[in-house]
């Protein structure tokens, strides 16, 4: 054992934590849910190939280390759209929440709030953005919308998360029909429409349901670019773009008034075949130039990885499975549980790097491997 060891037993071993690794909360999750809500949190779409090259392309990156430099305890501390972060991480809008436990995202939200992590609140959501809001009123948090359907309900959205103080908007742009998800199919996979509902539910809505599926009325064209930019006009709260894989979009999304891009495949949800997203984060940081923040989501299983997306640009990242995770492996202590093992993994890998806090990295600290 190495004196790093032995600091690292002394932190996590002696602990007495009932996860003493991310993997550990991970195997919780699967024996915890039934195996189709297993399926349905950890598939992707088709043959999931996007789902694997999202995690593939971390590999191909390895770090470039600077001894002798750095802090013992590097800071991780940065902010997002005028919110602080006690680390460069976000947990993403997770629809169908209550799937994996029943507070879903209100015990989420508590875990954020605890740990100074922002919640990004989904339109799909289990329960609605004021009940997430009352669970954890002094966090940070998202609002994520849908640019489908009646205009009017994406303007009700808008104004009901200004109203209960959510710090900014989310508007999902890679999502116009669901992704072709063959383990929700073969398992002919049926949950209860009341667990994605909850906000039109407390909207007073005599048919929650109906309301929902005007979203995802195929009959309808797709939303432009233009008619989101023209719905977002008047919104009192900044918005990120979520789902770009292109300098192309990110810059039609900068042009429509993005204040921030979420570099994203939706976790290889949606478009089998789409590139990692990891992959396409130098091209849209390139395209944006500074004119908006950028955030990456789409694999990231491990703090080592959040080291690794800001080394190639990103200012935070956003976490989708591992917090869906940890809140299926034990409620809102999982969701804690992981926001310290990430930034504990993070602050090693800082020190190991020879960095003194996240803001000090950028792409002298990664190299592509070369085979
Ligand atoms: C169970 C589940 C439900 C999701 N629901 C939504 C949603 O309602 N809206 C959305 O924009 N993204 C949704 N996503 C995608 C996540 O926001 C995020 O992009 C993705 O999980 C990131 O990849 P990761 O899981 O590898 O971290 C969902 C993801 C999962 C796993």
């Amino acid at each position: 054992m190495t004196s790093g060891d032995i600091a690292a037993a002394a932190t996590f071993y002696g602990s007495g934590e009932r996860f003493a690794t991310l993997d550990e909360i991970v195997d919780a999750a699967r024996e915890t849910l039934p195996a189709d809500v297993w399926d349905f949190l950890a598939g992707g779409a088709g043959d999931e190939s996007t789902l694997r090259a999202n995690r593939e392309a971390f590999g191909r990156w390895t770090f470039v280390p600077r001894v002798m430099s750095g802090a013992d305890v590097p800071s991780t501390r940065t902010s997002f759209l005028g919110v602080d972060l006690s680390m460069p991480v976000l947990t993403a809008p997770f629809g169908a929440d209550a799937l994996f436990h029943p507070e879903g995202q209100r015990a989420v939200a508590r875990a954020n709030e605890a740990e100074g992590v922002a919640s990004i609140v989904p339109e799909a959501g289990s329960h609605s953005l004021e009940e997430v809001r009352a669970a954890a009123p002094a966090a940070a948090m998202i609002a994520q919308l849908h640019p489908m359907g009646p205009e009017d309900n994406f303007r009700a959205m808008i104004a009901r998360a200004a109203e209960c103080g959510y710090h900014a908007l989310c508007v999902t742009v890679d999502c116009p029909t669901g992704g072709w998800r063959e383990r929700n199919l073969r398992n002919r996979f049926a949950p209860d429409p009341a667990i994605i509902t909850g906000n039109y539910r407390a909207a007073g809505s005599p048919e929650p349901q109906a309301v929902f599926g005007q979203l995802f009325d195929r009959t309808e064209p797709v939303w432009s670019w233009d008619r989101l930019a023209g719905a977002l006009a008047d919104s009192p709260l900044p918005w990120l773009a979520k789902g770009i894989l292109t300098g192309a979009d990110a810059e039609s999304a900068v042009a429509a008034g993005a204040a921030g891009i979420l570099v994203s495949n939706h976790g290889g949800r949606q478009l089998d075949g789409a590139p990692a997203a990891l992959d396409q984060l130098p091209e849209v940081v390139r395209a944006v130039a500074g004119r908006a923040r950028v955030a990456l989501d789409s694999g990231i299983r491990r703090g080592a990885d959040v080291a690794k997306a800001l080394a190639l640009g990103a200012d935070v990242v956003v976490i989708g499975r591992l917090a869906a995770h940890g809140l299926a492996a034990a409620g809102e202590a999982g969701v804690r549980r992981v926001h310290q093992l990430i930034r504990a993994e993070l602050g090693t890998v800082l020190t190991l790097l020879g960095r003194g806090g996240v803001r000090e990295l950028d792409e002298s600290a990664v190299r592509r491997s070369p085979s």
